[in-house]
C-alpha cells in the first residue's frame, strides 16, 4: 500500500470513503466533503472506490489552451469530461480565478470529487521572468537557480498552478539542438547542482505549502543527444555515457525529491524512451528507488506508433503504461484506448492502479485533498506577481549570469566622458530576452540594453544596423557613420528568442541574418568595439573572438536584461560568470566538450602526423567551458591534500587551494576542480568537473576552497554494468577554466569499492574560508 501521511480519518470521513460507490450516481463527492472536512484521503481506500473509466480518467493530462492561449479551450464540452471524471490534469491553463472554478467543478460536480492538477511551463520564472536556464548555469552558482525556481513557485502557485515542466536537465554538447538553451549545458557535474538547486526552490521543503509546486524534472533519458542536434532526432550512444553523462542530472534531481519526470520524446539506441520499460521501469523506479509521477512528454505516447514500436493507439497504450508512464500529456490516447487495451491484456490492469496511486499521492502531498482551493488566492495573486523583490533577484541573477569572453581593455567603459554608438536589432529588442518559453512574462516588463544604456549615459547614438532575421543590409552604413561619430561602439548581436528553443535546431552556428557584415562594417571604422553577444546557444564567432575588442555573453537574460547588462559594461559590476557549454570555432568542429575521451593518437597541431584533429581548423574550443573573465585577476596557491592515499571504502580526501583577487576591483572567480583517473579498466575523461565554488574577493583578499571528494565520486560504470570504484592514482586539477589549469596534484585510491550512482550526480562538499589580507 501506498505510505500515506495518513492524519486522524475521522469517524465521519471514515464513513463517507466506505459509502458504496454509485449510492449517488449522480454526485457522490465524499473526497470533495473530506477537502471541506479537511481530512486527508486513504489513497486505497479511493482507489477501491473507483471504476476502471475513473481510473483511466486521472491518468488523462489535457490542454486546457496552448501554451500562448491559456485557459481557451475550457468551454462546456470540457467541463463536462471533468464532471465525468475523465481528466486528471491539465496543462496550460492559469489564474487564481478560473482555475478555482474549474477545481470547484471537479471537486463538487464530479462523482468521488478528485481534485484536479494544475500544469505549465513555468521554466526561467512565471511572471518575473529570470535569464534563460542556459545563462543561469552560466552563473555557476546553484543558489541563483534555487532563488529564481522559488519565486517562479511563489508566482505561479499563487495563479492556481499546482506543477511545472522543469526543470530541464537535458545534458547538450551539440549547439545546433535549440533547446540548449532551456538547460544548463554540456556537463553532468555542474548540470546536477543545477537540476538539484531547481528542484529545491520549486518543491520547497513542503509541497502542500501554498507557495510551492511540484517539480516535472525533464526530459527523462537522453534527449539532449539527439543525432545532429535535430530536434527529437534518436540518440545513439552507449550504456556508459547514457549513465555517467546523460542520466545523472536526473539522479541529482531524484535525490533531490523531485516529484516528477517527464519522458523524452526521442528514442536511445532505436528505443522510444515513452516505451522503455529497461529505462523508465527498472532503473527509475527499480535501481534508484524512485515512486513518483511519470508524465510523457506532448502526444509522445502517440508518437510510439510513428516510432514504428506500436501498429495502433491501443498497442501504444499499452507499451506506455507497461513502461511506466503514469500520465499521458494531451494524446487522449490513454483516455480513449486503454481499456480496449486492458480487455486484450489483464495483466495491465495492476499497472493501471500503481499509476492512478502515484497520481493520486502527488494530489495528496500538494495537499489538494486537505484544500483544493489553497492555490487560489486572488489577493496573493495580484501581490506577488513581478514584485520589487522579485525584479530585484532577477537582476541579481542576470548580473551573475554575464561572461566575459574577451577584453583588451576596453570594459568597463570610461562612464561619463565617451560617445557611444549602440548597434544592433537585438539591443531594443524587448521579447527576445524573455526566451523560450516565458510563461506569463510580458514584452513590456522588459528593460532593453537601449532603454537601460539611454537611461544611464547621456551620448549614445542607437542605429539598428542589421536584422536577426533579414538579408537587409541598407541600414549597415547608418551604422557604420554612427560608430565613425562615436569613441566606442557596443554591438548587440546574435540571436534572437525564437532562433533557440523546441524544433529550433540550425545546421549552422554562425551569427544569422546580415550581422556579420554589419560586424565587419562596424570594425572597418578603427573604434573600439564591444560586442554583448546575446542569444540561447554558443555561435560559431571566429571573426568578432579575432577581432573585438570586448566580447560580452549577455545570452537572454529576462526583464532586468539592459541595467544588468550596463551595470557591467560601466563596471558596476564585474561580470563573474563562466561558460557552461564550449564555444567552437566552427560548426563543423562539435561537439568539442572539455570531458572527451583520450585518443591513442592525440591531436597535435603539427599536420604532418596522423593526429586526431582536423586538418581546417584548430583542436581548441574558441572558449572552453569553464572560461570566463573578470574585470580583477586572481591567483592561486598550490593543492594540499588531506592526504596521499585513501581508502576505496569509506574513505575521503580534502583538496585545499588559496585564491587571492590580485586585482584593483572587487571580483567573483569560479574555482574548479578537476579530476582525471589516468588508468582504468575503461579508458577515462581527460577532465572531469567534480567541484566547483564561486567566490567573492575584494581587491587583495585571499581565500582557501576545501573540496572533499570521496571515492564513489571516482567510480565508473565497468563493463560488467556495475558502479565500481577501481584502486590507483587519481590526478587533480584546480583552476580558473577547464583550459586554464591553475594547479595539480595527485592522490591514490587503495583497494576496490563499489559506487552507488553517477558519479556526477554526487555533490562535492566545499567549504570557503579565509581571511582578509
Ligand atoms: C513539449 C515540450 O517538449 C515539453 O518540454 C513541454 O513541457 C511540453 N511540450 C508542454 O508544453
Amino acid at each position: 500500500m501506498v505510505l500515506l501521511r495518513m492524519v486522524a480519518v475521522t469517524a465521519a470521513s471514515a464513513l463517507a470513503l466506505s459509502a458504496p460507490v454509485g449510492v449517488n450516481a449522480q454526485n457522490d463527492t465524499s473526497a470533495a466533503n473530506d477537502a471541506q472536512t479537511g481530512q486527508e484521503i486513504e489513497i486505497d481506500v479511493l482507489l477501491a472506490r473507483m471504476t476502471r473509466e475513473e481510473k483511466i480518467g486521472q491518468l488523462v493530462q489535457r490542454m486546457g489552451g496552448r501554451s500562448k492561449a491559456l485557459n481557451s479551450r475550457l468551454g462546456p464540452e470540457e467541463l463536462d469530461r471533468v464532471r465525468r471524471g475523465e481528466v486528471g490534469s491539465y496543462l496550460h491553463v492559469a489564474g487564481a480565478d478560473p482555475l478555482r472554478e474549474l477545481q470547484r467543478v471537479a471537486v463538487e460536480e464530479s462523482r468521488l470529487g478528485i481534485p484536479l492538477l494544475f500544469s505549465m511551463d513555468v521554466v526561467h520564472g512565471y511572471r518575473t521572468i529570470f535569464p534563460v536556464p542556459i545563462a543561469m548555469a552560466a552563473s555557476w552558482d546553484p543558489e541563483v537557480a534555487r532563488e529564481h525556481a522559488e519565486i517562479a513557485a511563489r508566482e505561479a502557485s499563487a495563479a492556481g498552478l499546482h506543477w511545472t515542466f522543469a526543470p530541464m536537465v537535458d545534458i547538450a554538447r551539440d549547439p545546433r539542438w535549440g533547446r540548449i538553451v532551456e538547460g544548463s549545458g554540456e556537463d553532468a557535474y555542474l548540470g546536477s547542482r543545477m537540476a538539484e538547486a531547481q528542484v529545491r526552490g520549486f518543491q520547497g521543503s513542503d509541497l502542500s505549502a501554498p507557495d510551492t509546486i511540484v517539480a516535472g524534472t525533464k526530459h527523462f533519458g537522453a534527449y539532449g543527444a539527439a543525432e545532429g542536434g535535430r530536434d527529437y532526432a534518436g540518440a545513439e550512444l552507449g550504456e556508459r555515457s547514457l549513465r555517467e553523462t546523460y542520466l545523472a542530472p536526473f539522479r541529482a534531481a531524484a535525490e533531490a525529491g523531485t516529484a516528477s519526470y517527464m519522458t523524452a520524446f526521442n528514442a536511445v539506441d532505436g528505443v522510444p524512451t515513452t516505451g522503455n520499460a529497461a529505462l523508465l521501469r527498472d532503473m527509475l523506479r527499480g535501481e534508484w528507488d524512485w515512486d513518483g509521477l511519470v508524465l510523457s512528454d506532448w502526444r509522445a505516447v502517440e508518437e510510439l506508433m510513428a516510432h514504428g514500436v506500436a501498429a495502433d493507439r491501443s498497442g501504444a497504450a499499452a507499451l506506455a503504461l507497461r513502461a511506466g508512464v503514469d500520465m499521458d500529456m494531451v494524446a487522449d490516447i490513454y483516455a480513449d484506448d486503454l481499456a480496449a487495451a486492458i480487455e486484450a491484456d489483464p495483466s495491465l490492469e495492476p499497472l493501471l492502479d500503481q499509476a492512478v496511486r502515484r497520481i493520486l499521492k502527488v494530489k495528496q502531498d500538494l495537499g489538494l485533498f486537505a484544500d483544493p482551493y489553497r492555490y487560489h488566492d486572488t489577493a496573493r495573486e495580484k501581490a506577488v506577481m513581478l514584485s520589487p523583490e522579485h525584479r530585484e533577484a532577477a537582476r541579481r541573477s542576470a548580473a551573475n549570469s554575464l561572461v566575459l569572453l574577451k577584453n583588451e581593455g576596453v570594459l568597463p567603459l570610461i562612464r561619463d566622458a565617451q560617445r557611444i554608438a549602440l548597434v544592433g536589432a537585438l539591443a531594443d529588442d524587448a521579447l527576445s530576452q524573455l526566451g523560450s518559453w516565458r510563461a506569463r512574462g510580458e514584452e513590456a516588463d522588459v528593460v532593453t540594453l537601449k532603454a537601460a544604456l539611454e537611461a544611464r549615459h547621456g551620448g549614445v547614438t542607437y542605429v539598428r544596423g542589421a536584422d536577426t532575421r533579414s538579408d537587409d543590409t541598407s541600414g549597415i552604413a547608418e551604422a557604420v557613420r554612427a560608430a565613425e561619430n562615436a569613441d566606442v561602439i557596443v554591438a548587440a548581436l546574435g540571436e534572437d528568442f525564437d532562433w533557440s528553443g523546441e524544433a529550433r535546431s540550425r545546421s549552422s552556428l554562425e551569427l544569422p541574418g546580415k550581422q556579420r557584415e554589419l560586424f565587419t562594417g562596424l570594425e572597418a571604422t578603427g573604434k573600439p568595439i564591444v560586442v554583448v553577444l546575446m542569444g540561447g546557444r554558443p555561435l560559431a564567432i571566429p571573426e568578432i573572438a579575432e577581432s573585438a575588442d570586448a566580447v560580452l555573453a549577455s545570452w537572454l537574460l529576462g526583464v532586468e536584461a539592459g541595467p544588468a547588462i550596463v551595470d557591467a559594461l560601466f563596471g558596476f559590476t564585474n561580470p563573474g560568470g563562466k561558460l557552461p557549454v564550449s564555444f567552437p570555432r566552427s560548426t563543423g568542429q562539435i561537439p568539442v566538450n572539455y570531458d572527451h575521451l583520450p585518443s591513442g593518437r592525440p591531436a597535435d597541431p603539427d599536420l604532418s602526423k596522423d593526429t586526431a584533429r582536423y586538418m581546417d581548423v584548430e583542436i581548441t574550443p574558441q572558449y572552453a567551458f569553464g572560461h570566463g573573465l573578470s574585470y580583477s585577476s586572481f591567483d592561486y596557491g598550490d593543492i594540499r591534500l588531506s592526504g596521499a592515499r585513501i581508502p576505496a571504502s569509506g574513505g575521503r580526501i580534502a583538496i585545499a587551494v588559496d585564491v587571492t583577487n590580485s586585482g584593483k576591483v572587487a571580483g567573483d572567480e569560479v574555482v574548479q576542480l578537476y579530476v582525471r583517473d589516468p588508468v582504468a579498466s575503461v579508458s577515462r575523461p581527460v577532465k572531469q568537473l567534480r567541484g566547483f565554488a564561486r567566490v567573492a574577493l575584494a581587491p587583495g583578499e585571499r581565500r582557501t576552497v576545501t573540496f572533499t571528494l570521496s571515492p564513489e565520486q571516482l567510480a565508473l560504470w565497468n563493463a560488467g554494468g556495475k558502479w565500481a570504484i577501481e584502486p590507483g592514482r587519481i590526478e587533480v586539477m584546480v583552476g580558473s577554466a577547464s583550459d586554464d589549469i591553475r594547479a595539480r596534484s595527485a592522490f591514490e585510491i587503495i583497494g576496490e569499492g563499489r559506487g552507488r550512482m553517477a558519479p556526477a550526480a554526487i555533490p562535492t562538499r566545499v567549504e570557503v574560508s579565509g581571511q582578509k589580507r
